[in-house]
């Protein structure tokens, strides 16, 4: 899993690419050129001699094309069926034609995928593209948005293919273009870039923009840093912040429960996963995230922002506010970004603390976000908290928790559940273990 995910978008020419290279190279991370893999399956459509408007010929391509992406001497190199075609994909012919592959959705489904399972192995990684903000990496640690005017654009890439062409651009190798042409076909990427109806180019809400028009390379790099080194400060300071409180909910559950933990091997050490719980008291979250070295993430209703000290609180430690009483479109992408990038998440899917210590039907959305998040799924049965705090009593009191983690559902299998399926899965399974628990602990076991 990576530990430190960089995205830099921008239209054509914007200067991403060199950034991005070289800030991967004073951070000794990893670099990822999105465009070239648009790119290499764009070659691979060519050479093929497919019809470019036949969505599912391409799709044909990119899964039996044999690409490999790796990164050289700082460089990204590509290969298809094992020959190197760094340099082809630069063709003008690919770059005119990559709008077919980057304006289908299901085309951009896969290649996001693979950039994702690319990232997934490296321990930094420094992206570059259209949609890495926005789309493939919308949890990112820090994202640019690099933007410059277009003539300024056209000057840099007449430069650039001077440079290739070693001389005067020649029209046989594509290169005799005027001036003009180039800002044309610039302003025209543009648009179909920004037009598109499935990741289409734009700064993510979070980005930082920077207008490039007027600074040289080593001036973005420099400011680039600059923002790099204060977000990773943050983030140190905020990993501890978050150790510190754990540390100090694990003293007050000590000092005022007797906590006894099952099944803690069953969460698994790595990967995304979202454990599923009863809810019997306002506890629970800590009684589930506590346990486990991991760092959980955790939903809550957006009324508790109201306090702002306690918003701010519970925000500290990984708490995502849900809107009341209507699909929260932009908290579930939330939860599935933390998912994708790998992490654990805590819901409660009874929507409300147990009324008499029993399990109520799992309401069935929360499958939603395991399946698109694409997360294992560990039940976790909270026994005794009912006891402790029930709903009906301001405070509460001391007593025994028992913390039971079950088998996770690996993620493959939970793709083939409908919601309704993992939802009954999830009641009958923790009501199981409820019973066993009451049993194993001498209280009497609740009639379902
Ligand atoms: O950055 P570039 O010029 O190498 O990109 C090549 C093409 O791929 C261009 O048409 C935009 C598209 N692209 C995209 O749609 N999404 C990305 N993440 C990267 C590139």
């Amino acid at each position: 899993m990576s530990n430190l995910v960089i995205t830099i978008d921008g239209p054509a020419a914007s200067g991403k690419s060199t950034v991005a290279r070289l800030l991967a190279e004073r951070l000794g991370a990893s670099f990822l050129d999105t465009g070239a893999m648009y790119r290499a399956v764009t070659l691979a459509a060519i050479e093929a001699g497919v019809d470019m408007s036949d969505e599912e010929k391409l799709l044909g391509v990119l899964e039996t094309g044999e690409f490999q992406f790796v990164v050289k001497e700082g460089k990204m190199a590509v290969r298809i069926g094992g020959v190197d075609v760094t340099e082809w994909i630069r063709r003008p012919e690919v770059t005119a034609k990559a709008r077919h592959i980057a304006s289908s959705a299901k085309l951009r489904e896969k290649l996001v995928r693979m950039q994702r399972q690319f990232a997934a192995g490296e321990e930094k990684i420094v992206t570059e593209g259209r949609d890495q903000g926005t789309v493939a990496f919308a949890d990112a640690d820090v994202k640019f948005y690099l933007t410059a005017d277009a003539g300024e654009r056209a000057r840099r890439r007449l430069a650039e293919l001077r440079a290739r062409g070693g001389g005067e651009p020649r029209p046989s190798d594509g290169l005799g273009e005027s001036f003009e042409q180039i800002q044309k076909a610039i302003e025209e990427r543009d648009k179909s870039d920004e037009d598109r109806a499935v990741g289409p180019l734009r700064p993510a809400d979070d980005a930082i923009v920077i207008d490039t028009t007027d600074l040289g390379i080593e001036e973005v790099v420099e400011k680039v840093l600059r923002c790099v080194k204060e977000k990773c400060l943050k983030r140190k300071s905020k990993m501890r912040w978050f150790r510190f409180a754990r540390w100090c909910c694990r003293v007050f559950c000590n000092l005022f429960f007797r906590i006894q933990v099952y099944g803690r091997e069953n969460v698994p050490d790595e990967g995304a996963f979202v454990l599923v719980g009863n809810h019997q008291s306002y506890l629970d979250p800590v009684f589930c995230g506590i346990p486990l070295e991991r760092p959980l993430y955790f939903l809550a209703r957006d009324s508790l922002w109201k306090n702002r000290f306690f918003g701010r609180l519970i925000s500290s430690v990984n708490t995502i506010p849900v809107k009341q009483g209507k699909a929260d479109l932009s908290a579930m992408r939330k939860v599935i970004g933390k998912l994708k990038e790998g992490r654990g998440v805590c819901v409660f899917p009874e929507g409300t603390r147990s009324i008499d210590g029993r399990i109520s039907p799992f309401k069935p959305g929360f499958g939603l976000l395991c399946r698109r998040g694409e997360a294992a799924v560990v039940p976790v049965l909270i026994d005794g908290a009912f006891e402790c705090w029930p709903r009906h009593k301001k405070i509460f009191s001391r007593g025994r928790i028992d913390v039971c983690y079950g088998k996770a559902i690996p993620a493959g299998e939970v793709a083939n559940m409908s919601d309704r399926q993992l939802a009954e899965l999830l009641t009958d399974t923790l009501r199981r273990m409820q019973t066993k628990s009451r049993i194993k602990h001498g209280k009497e076991p609740y009639d379902y």
